[in-house]
């Protein structure tokens, strides 16, 4: 069996949401463990008046790059923009870079999603759904595809105890929700929404599944394995310890918390906090590619599905995330924190209810124990908006 990079010598890559969270730490590992692949082609719309190339040139001046950069000076060379948006007719691709891509991608990772919990269901499906359908069609039609990789999340079917590593069948046939969206307007799918999630929370993880039945569905004689990775956090090792370039989920909490702003929220201590770092699901999805795609000669073709979670056998508790934060903060403070971090935790709505008011103008205000109230930006990446009191008197 050949190694990882041996696998990705010489082969045309392509990506889509290269310039998301995950998709820019697959795109630096994948140039800077693997320096025989050919290039990577990633799909990218353009963005508040900047091309897709130039966003592309932003983005890898960032930090994440500069190792790559030490070991590659000329790995820019490798990456090719292709002006691509996933919602629009066709992906948006020309008949050019439709010719181009058809022709020489070998290996597809389908990264890009809008991961926003509360998203209109009509815009989760555009993307999440439509936007699949649109990248399986295209890798159908791809003459040296070897295979493709989708990108779920391991809450895709959070309405269950018992999450394996196989395709479950979705909540409604993606088919039909799809016609039926067509004809109603947004007032009405609005209304209809909170019927059609049942059990789900929200239409990021409802969309999700729609996502993997139209992957088993459509993807025919395609090579085609699944990640489903839990909440991704920030690097582990690679390319550095500690990288994250977002405060979306339990980053904004961290931080929030770190600064001391954060001192209370509602959690249960005995609930898995399934925090995976980045690196680590990004090391699975291109060992994922690596496997189903140096096996598609050696084994029977089926769709393989792999939970990037931190699963049972060494379970971190939200009651430890607790501890950690404060932990870690009060040994290294954050800079310019407003107090001393002391989060906590509460599984008791009522304790937790006694220490947080919604304020009326939806700001975020954090009182110390003279009552000074000091207005804060809102918490970014938190839904709810909430007045924190500080519950003891240690104070800024
Ligand atoms: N982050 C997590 O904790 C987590 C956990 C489990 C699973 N996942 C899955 O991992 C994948 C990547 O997540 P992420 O955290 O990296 O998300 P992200 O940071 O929000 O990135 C989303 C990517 O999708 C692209 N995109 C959105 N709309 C597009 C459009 N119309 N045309 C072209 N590109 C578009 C974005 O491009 P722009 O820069 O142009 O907006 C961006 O590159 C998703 O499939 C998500 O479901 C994430």
């Amino acid at each position: 069996m050949v190694t990882i990079p041996e696998y990705y010598e010489g082969k045309n890559v392509l990506i889509t949401g290269a310039t998301g969270f995950m998709g820019k730490v697959l795109l630096e590992k994948l140039l800077r463990s693997c320096p025989g692949v050919k290039a990577a082609y990633v799909l990218v719309r353009p963005k508040a008046g900047q091309a897709p190339e130039a966003r592309i040139a932003d983005m890898i001046n960032c930090k994440l790059f500069d190792r790559l950069r030490e070991e590659q000076p000329d790995f820019a060379e490798k990456i090719v923009a292709v002006n691509s948006d996933l919602t629009k007719p066709d992906l948006d691709l020309s008949t050019e870079d439709q010719e181009t891509l058809t022709s020489c991608i070998n290996i597809v990772f389908h990264c890009a999603a809008t991961i926003r919990f509360n998203e209109p269901l009509k815009d989760a499906m555009q993307l999440n759904v439509l936007a699949t359908q649109k990248m399986v069609n295209l890798a159908h039609r791809m003459k040296h595809l070897e295979v493709f990789i989708h990108v779920s999340t391991a809450y895709a079917h959070c309405d269950r105890e018992l999450i394996e590593e196989v395709v479950y069948p979705p909540p409604v046939d993606y088919r039909k929700l799809i016609d039926t969206l067509e004809w109603m307007d947004d007032k009405l799918v609005s209304l209809m929404t909170p019927k059609l999630l049942g059990e789900r929370p929200n239409t990021y993880t409802y969309t999700k599944a729609l996502a993997e039945q139209l992957i088993q569905q459509e993807c025919g004689n395609l090579n085609v394995a699944i990640i489903r990775p839990s909440i991704v956090g920030a690097s582990w090792k690679e390319p550095f310890p500690g990288w994250i370039d977002n405060f979306n989920g339990p980053s904004g909490i961290f931080i929030a918390a770190g600064k001391g702003i954060l001192r209370t929220m509602r959690a249960s201590n005995n609930a898995v906090a399934d925090l995976v770092p980045v690196d680590v699901v990004i090391n699975t999805t291109l060992a994922a590619a690596w496997y189903s795609g140096s096996q598609r000669h050696a084994r029977p073709r089926s769709l393989l599905v792999y939970n990037c979670t931190t699963g049972g056998i060494n379970p971190f508790h939200w009651g430890e995330v607790e501890y950690c934060i404060n932990m870690t903060f009060k040994t290294n403070p954050l800079e310019q924190a407003f107090r001393r971090p002391n989060v906590n935790l509460r599984s008791n709505p009522f304790t937790n209810q006694y220490w947080t008011t919604d304020d009326e103008d939806n700001h975020t205000v954090a009182q110390g124990h003279d009552g000074a109230g000091v207005l804060h930006e809102p918490l970014v990446g938190v839904e709810h908006r909430q007045r924190y009191h500080a519950h003891e008197p240690d104070g800024i």
